[in-house]
């Protein structure tokens, strides 16, 4: 037995992204703008929130940190994820203004999906969808906080779709066919993601995202992509390998948890500006024009 082998996606995937190294094009290059256009809107950065969920309230203070990273993506102006949550908590989160995707959990009371997705649009949401990468447990289905969860087919994904007048977002997508299924059913967006490491060996997101974006081609599907995001470079990496955009996740939770409000603003403030400073380095002065033409991959280990 060789105890040295390493299953855990979210090392490999560390150990990926740090094997992809980016040349610098200097001359003529001036310094960049991460302005972004998404579904018709306009966003400061391509950097986005987590869809979070079970966030307590931090230091005693008055909100939990679910609204308080939703506050703080209103106030960056970016797009805003929450995770599994009831109809109230949502309510309090779309109150902060934010432009928020509500994923809503693959449960096994349909009819809870449905209240829940129909709930978000009333409440005014940016768009919904379903983190289809939490399904199942060791157990067989899932039970997420006391919740069973349920297989979900391609017909049942369509129907949310077309239940919808809001871009649905079908979160942990790591395969092509299950991209090209995505596309089929009209989703608006898919969100390229092992979920923080549920399965095994689970492939680094950056490492399936080119051939996810080649098979997206001829559809106009974005590409959203967590798991590790944690600096501007990580960010620069993800849409060089054909990303729309990135959500910071876990790398988050410090700044949340201290600064509350603020201190999530300094820190997504911070990894846009280093997005921007890669990309003058690179000579990319929009965040649409960045291709992967800069990168490479280490031939030695790190
Ligand atoms: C506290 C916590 C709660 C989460 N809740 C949800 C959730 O309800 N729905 C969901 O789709 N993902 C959820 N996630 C997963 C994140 O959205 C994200 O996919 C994952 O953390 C990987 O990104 P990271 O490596 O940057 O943390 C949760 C993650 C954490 C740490």
């Amino acid at each position: 037995m060789d105890y040295t082998r390493l299953s855990d996606p979210n090392i490999i995937t560390g150990r990926y992204m740090d094997s992809l190294l980016i040349e610098e094009r200097l001359i003529g290059s001036v310094a960049a703008e991460t302005e972004t256009e998404l579904f018709g809107e306009r966003f400061s950065s391509p950097v986005m929130t987590p869809a979070f969920s079970h966030l307590p309230k931090y230091a005693g203070r008055e909100l939990t940190g679910l609204e308080e990273y939703s506050a703080a993506a209103k106030e960056l102006g970016i797009l805003n994820f929450c995770g599994m949550m009831e109809n109230d908590m949502f309510e309090r989160i779309a109150a902060s203004g934010a432009k928020t995707v509500r994923i809503v959990k693959p449960y096994a009371d349909n009819g809870k999906v449905r209240d829940q997705l129909r709930f978000a649009e009333e409440a005014g949401a940016f768009g919904v969808g379903m983190d289809i990468d939490h399904i199942f447990g060791a157990e067989g289905y899932d039970v997420c906080v006391g919740e069973l969860m349920a297989a979900q087919t391609q017909d049942m994904l369509a129907s949310y779709v077309q239940s919808t007048r809001l871009p649905f977002f079908v979160k942990g997508v790591l395969s092509v066919r299950d991209a090209v299924k995505c596309a089929e059913i009209g989703a608006k967006a898919i969100i390229v993601s092992h979920h923080h490491g549920r399965m095994p060996y689970a492939v680094p997101p950056m490492m399936i995202l080119p051939d996810i974006k080649k098979a997206l081609a001829d559809t106009d599907v974005k590409i959203i992509v967590d798991c590790g995001i944690a600096t501007g470079s990580d960010v620069f990496k993800a849409l060089a390998l054909g990303a729309d955009a990135a959500a910071v996740g876990r790398s988050m939770l410090p700044s949340l948890e201290q600064g509350g409000v603020q201190g999530v603003k300094d820190f997504i403030s911070g990894v846009a500006k280093e997005l921007a400073y890669v990309m003058s380095f690179t000579g990319f002065k929009t965040v649409s024009e960045i291709d992967s033409s800069v990168l490479h991959r280490t031939e030695f280990d790190l």
